[in-house]
């Protein structure tokens, strides 16, 4: 069975709309590690061993933020820097990580279609998503779908409802003793896992 890790990042959970209610019906779900990153390290002074010692502890890895300037809030970049060390995440002898999948689950304010090479932000998630693609690359692992609620800004309270349900099913099969995590890699949207036929889910 897969072992689920979520690094949560928001700086201001208190405010939060989206990932309040997101990590409320998380933590329902038996066997997945939540890490609240701004909650251990409020000063953003990062235990590497500790967070070395839970990513060697999953198989499949997700850092969940809200979408902050075309990217992430700032101690996922900290996290990133401090934690995926040469010589354990990449370089000659840095095979910890290989095999594993990586992917990020986030909320943004920009609706799906302002997110397209002729929409008002000019690119794709996927596109601004490359730092995080390309590091996984790099420390042997598969980058795994994103899973993307998009147009935050314009969802009413039943709305985030609903993503968190489709959320919750999501992770629930990530869990499942058959679920092969290959599958993960081909989607564009994790949520799209909610569609596959019952067999390669
Ligand atoms: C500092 C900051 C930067 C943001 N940058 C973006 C952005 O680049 N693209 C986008 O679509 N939304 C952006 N947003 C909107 C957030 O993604 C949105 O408010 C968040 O996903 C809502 O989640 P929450 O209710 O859990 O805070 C930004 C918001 C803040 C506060």
């Amino acid at each position: 069975m897969a072992r689920v890790l979520i690094n949560f990042a928001h700086p201001a959970l208190e405010k939060s709309r989206v990932h309040a209610q997101l990590l409320r019906a998380i933590k329902t779900i038996p066997g997945i590690t939540i890490n609240d990153l701004y909650e251990q390290y409020p000063d953003l002074d990062i235990n590497i061993a500790r967070e070395q010692t839970l990513l060697e502890q999953h198989d499949i890895i997700f850092m969940q933020h809200p979408f902050y300037w075309y990217s992430a809030p700032a101690i996922v970049k900290q996290w990133i820097d401090l934690v995926l060390e040469h010589g354990w995440a990449y370089g000659h002898t840095g095979k910890a990580l290989q095999g594993k999948y990586f992917s990020n689950i986030i909320s943004a304010g920009g609706a799906e279609n302002a997110y397209q090479p002729d929409g008002h932000h000019g690119h794709t998630i996927h596109d601004f998503l490359l730092p995080f693609i390309q590091t996984a690359k790099l420390c042997n692992m598969h980058y795994a779908a994103p899973y993307v609620i998009y147009g935050v800004h314009r969802e009413d309270i039943s709305d985030i409802k609903e993503e968190t349900q489709k959320l919750v099913q999501v992770l629930e099969r990530l869990r499942r003793p058959e679920f092969d995590p290959g599958v993960i890699t081909g989607l564009s949207n994790l949520s799209q896992l909610l569609q596959l036929p019952a067999q390669t889910q």
